[in-house]
């Protein structure tokens, strides 16, 4: 056994690909996890109790007006906060894929369109939205008032009489929050990696396979992907159109960005409305600066790739089933098709099956999946 891993480790030198600008680049993907900053816009961000009821409520059906579903039947704690369906069905079948609900904390704008800018906000809608949850401030009042929660609820907000039924949803989607911003994905093959290289330790970096180097060496060169998809989220958190197809039938489209701004400007719940808790109205330039253009039309938020292997099928409608065919599309993408413009940032790759094969080894280390 020994004599064998001694044959093995003498035969196979392995080695860093990368060259010394590639190594710097490589470095602007972490340091993993981030350090948290509570929210300041959410006085209970960070609260254990409210994390707690949070993860409650996240698990349990009163939060849907028939008690037919919770948020986890779509983010499914078990198939990393998201499901396997192209398009969940909720009340009807919904337009778009579903995220996973992880490393969501402190993010500039949530949802595919960018209609939230801000966490608690994105875990408001879904409770009132008719397609999914479908609760009125009066329902979900009522329902949270019966539940075995109110307790825990009255604890961290107050007495629910004094409250109204507004006041109620926002305390509710805070808690939501102060869970989600502890789902964070784990550190990964890619991480170790990437810290070793920090180090200088250049031989426990070469234990990262090579054909993930030869992957990452496209990812930031000819691929041009880590223009989009930079920093330790490897996102760069914007709306691009990526060339996919934006149809929701013959007649109807999914008019990404620009419906969500549209939402956004006339959303209560921004950092600048009156249901943040920061006096000082942190962050609130955004919302307040942001403006509506016809290019904005059909471009979706750049997806993390953190965890990317384990939330398959891909893309704002999940048109995509595995990484594979993402590599194709970027590879094969037809310009004629990219509808925002003034972007010309993809174009057609021309990769050999060796370098697709490369790109998504190195997408799968963004993945803490143990690879056999
Ligand atoms: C019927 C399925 C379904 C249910 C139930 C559901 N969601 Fe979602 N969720 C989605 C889909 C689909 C999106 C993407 C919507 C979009 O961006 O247009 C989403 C988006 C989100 C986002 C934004 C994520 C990001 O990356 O920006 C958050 C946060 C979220 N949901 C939280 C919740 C919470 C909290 C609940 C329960 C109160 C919930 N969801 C219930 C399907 C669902
Ligand atoms: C112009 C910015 C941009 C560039 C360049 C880019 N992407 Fe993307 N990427 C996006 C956007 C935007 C989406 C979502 C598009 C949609 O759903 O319509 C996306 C989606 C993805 C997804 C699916 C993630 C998910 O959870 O659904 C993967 C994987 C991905 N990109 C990998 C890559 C790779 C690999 C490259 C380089 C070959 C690349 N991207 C280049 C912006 C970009």
């Amino acid at each position: 056994m020994t004599a064998a891993l001694v044959l093995l480790t003498s035969s196979v030198r392995a080695e860093v690909l990368l060259s010394e600008d590639e190594i710097q680049q490589t470095l602007s993907f972490g340091p993993w996890p981030p350090s948290f900053q509570p929210d300041p816009s959410n006085r209970v961000s960070n609260d254990p109790r409210a994390i707690a009821l949070g993860a409650a409520l996240f698990d349990h059906p009163v939060l849907s007006i028939d008690g037919a579903f919770a948020c986890a039947s779509c983010h499914d704690p078990q198939q990393a906060l998201t499901n396997s369906e192209a398009r969940t069905f909720g009340r009807v079948i919904l337009d778009r894929n579903t995220p996973s609900l992880r490393n969501l904390a402190g993010l500039r704008w949530y949802g595919w369109g960018g209609k939230s800018d801000n966490l608690w906000a994105a875990s408001l809608h879904p409770i009132i939205e008719e397609q999914e949850m479908a609760h009125s401030k009066e329902s979900l009042m009522r329902a949270i008032s019966e539940s075995t929660y109110i307790e825990d609820f009255e604890v961290i907000f107050g007495d629910v009489q004094s409250q109204d039924t507004e006041q109620v949803l926002v305390n509710i989607a805070k808690a939501l929050s102060a869970y989600l911003e502890t789902l964070v994905t784990e550190r990964t093959q890619f991480d170790d990696f990437r810290d070793a290289l920090e180090r200088s330790d250049l031989a426990e970096a070469a234990n990262y396979p090579e054909a993930a180097q030869r992957g990452l060496q496209l990812f930031l060169g000819r691929g041009n992907c880590a223009f989009c998809h930079n920093g330790p989220r490897f996102s760069n958190n914007e709306f691009h159109d990526a060339g996919v197809p934006y149809f929701l039938s013959e007649t109807e489209v999914d008019d990404g960005r620009f419906g969500g701004l549209n939402f956004l400007l006339s959303s209560p719940y921004t950092l600048d409305g009156d249901w943040t808790d920061d006096p000082e109205k942190q962050g609130a330039w955004a919302v307040r600066n942001v403006r509506r253009s016809h290019s904005d039309f059909g471009t979706f938020r750049t997806p993390s790739l953190r965890g990317v292997a384990e939330t398959a099928p891909y893309m704002h409608d999940g048109s995509l089933d595995d990484l594979d065919a993402v590599v194709r599309h970027y590879n094969e993408i037809d310009i004629e098709r990219l509808h925002a413009d003034g972007e010309a940032i993809l174009s057609e790759l021309n990769l050999s099956e060796q370098e697709i094969a490369d790109l998504v080894e190195f997408l799968e280390t963004l993945s803490g999946v143990t690879r056999p």
